[in-house]
């Protein structure tokens, strides 16, 4: 499907969504969606997994493969030649790393009996500062024996590579004995071959304007960061003019690594940053990436639960008296009925507005016929698209 199409069909898959509610507010308006500035290869960041079983041949049984899972198999993978989500860089990357799992004469791991080394390849590449980070993920157990020798062999290989060291800033290993199929468990542990456990970026908002701003993250191998870095850059653009400028405090609830706040706040100076985020490591780069950013006199952080924060920090109120907006931006479940029910009280005595960003559109939709049930308004919305070639939409709104 052409992307000008893919485009149609997500703008009428949110019109479909939000017919109910605009029975009961007639005069809200879907803006025209925000397209991607790029339509292919933009993803900095892709998840291969190593598998035995070829779909396509049902009866071929490899012990070779890299690519992707088939749609809900666990243990079959779809062939590819190379990834159109990723940039050319990345795919010369991957397809050079595969070429030496291939020759190193190491098995993939085989999901269905747990056995055997190679289990996933994660590739991140940081557009604004020409980065690439690299964590392969192995199950160590079973090959102590038999396959001593060739994986000390493919190790060194991998230390001394002149094409790795070359393209690639940071090359982990992820030690992964755990049975779930994910790259790393509470029981993994990651090593670094070369470089640091940290790599960083930039994100550049209002590019052509005169209030152009640049900001630095630091990124580990696990951190969360916006997978299409020039749709955050042209999104938190977005947001800022949606918002137009911020004075007073701000309160963020699902703050992870904080990419809105610091690119916004390095224009609007003047205000304070409330951060709360449920991942402790989160927090712990937050206040990095605040002081790397000159900001971190402007901000509180508190690592917690969003729906309990300020049931048990009641200080936490006095730091948000001067609240000029509070951010949501959660994962796909929709807000915790309890965090609701606050966001009501808080409006009963704070005028604020509310910039709620979200991947799930479905639970969004139920969130706002709760929210303008009392207090709040809402008037416009805007669909973005983040991921073209895939059937995920975003979508902002403010509520008054
Ligand atoms: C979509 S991400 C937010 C990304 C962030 N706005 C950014 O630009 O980097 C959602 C975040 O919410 C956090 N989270 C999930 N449940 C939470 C809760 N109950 N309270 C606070 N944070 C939560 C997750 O750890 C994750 O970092």
């Amino acid at each position: 499907m052409s992307y000008k199409n893919q485009l149609k069909l997500k703008y009428e898959i949110v019109e479909d969504w939000f017919e109910r509610i605009k029975k009961q507010i007639p005069e809200l308006e879907i803006l025209p969606i925000i397209w991607s500035p790029l339509e292919k290869w933009y993803r900095n960041k892709i998840e291969f997994s190593f598998g035995v079983y070829i779909s396509e041949r049902e009866n071929i049984e490899s012990r070779r493969n890299i690519w992707f899972h088939k749609q809900w198999e666990f243990s079959k993978i779809v062939d590819i030649d190379s990834c159109w989500l990723i940039s050319d860089k990345a795919n010369s990357v991957f397809k050079y790393i595969k070429g030496l799992c291939y020759n190193s004469g190491l098995p993939v791991f085989d999901q269905k009996i747990h056995q055997w080394f190679f289990r996933h390849l994660v590739i991140r590449e940081w557009v604004n500062t020409d980065q690439i980070l690299v964590n392969l993920s192995v199950f160590e157990d079973s090959l102590k024996k038999t396959y001593n020798d060739k994986r000390n062999e493919f190790l060194d290989i991998l230390q001394k590579d002149e094409f790795l060291k070359n393209n690639i800033r940071t090359f982990a290993i992820t030690y992964n004995n755990w049975l779930a199929d994910t790259v790393k468990s509470d029981k993994s542990e990651s090593k670094i071959l070369w470089w640091d456990w940290y790599i960083h970026e930039l994100l550049i908002l209002n590019e052509d304007q005169e209030n152009k701003t640049e900001s630095t993250f630091r990124i580990s191998p696990f951190s969360f960061f916006q997978t299409n870095t020039f749709w955050a850059q042209k999104l938190f653009s977005e947001a800022q003019k949606m918002l137009w400028y911020v004075k007073w405090t701000i309160l963020d609830l699902y703050c992870w690594t904080w990419t809105i706040w610091i690119s916004l706040l390095k224009n609007w100076i003047w205000s304070d940053l409330v951060w709360i985020e449920i991942v402790e490591d989160a927090i712990t780069d937050a206040k990095h990436n605040a002081k790397i950013n000159w900001i971190e006199n402007n901000c509180f952080f508190l690592a917690a639960s969003s729906e309990k924060a300020f049931n048990t920090n009641p200080e936490l109120k006095s730091k948000i008296k001067n609240l000029w907006a509070v951010i949501v931006d959660p994962p796909r479940d929709w807000l915790h009925k309890n965090l609701i029910s606050f966001l009501w009280e808080l409006k009963k005595e704070l005028d604020f507005k509310l910039l709620y960003i979200s991947c799930n559109p479905i639970t969004m939709a139920r969130d706002i016929q709760l929210l303008v049930e009392n207090w709040f308004k809402i008037n416009k919305l805007q669909p973005v698209d983040m991921f073209p070639q895939t059937h995920h939409i975003e979508v902002i709104w403010i509520l008054y």
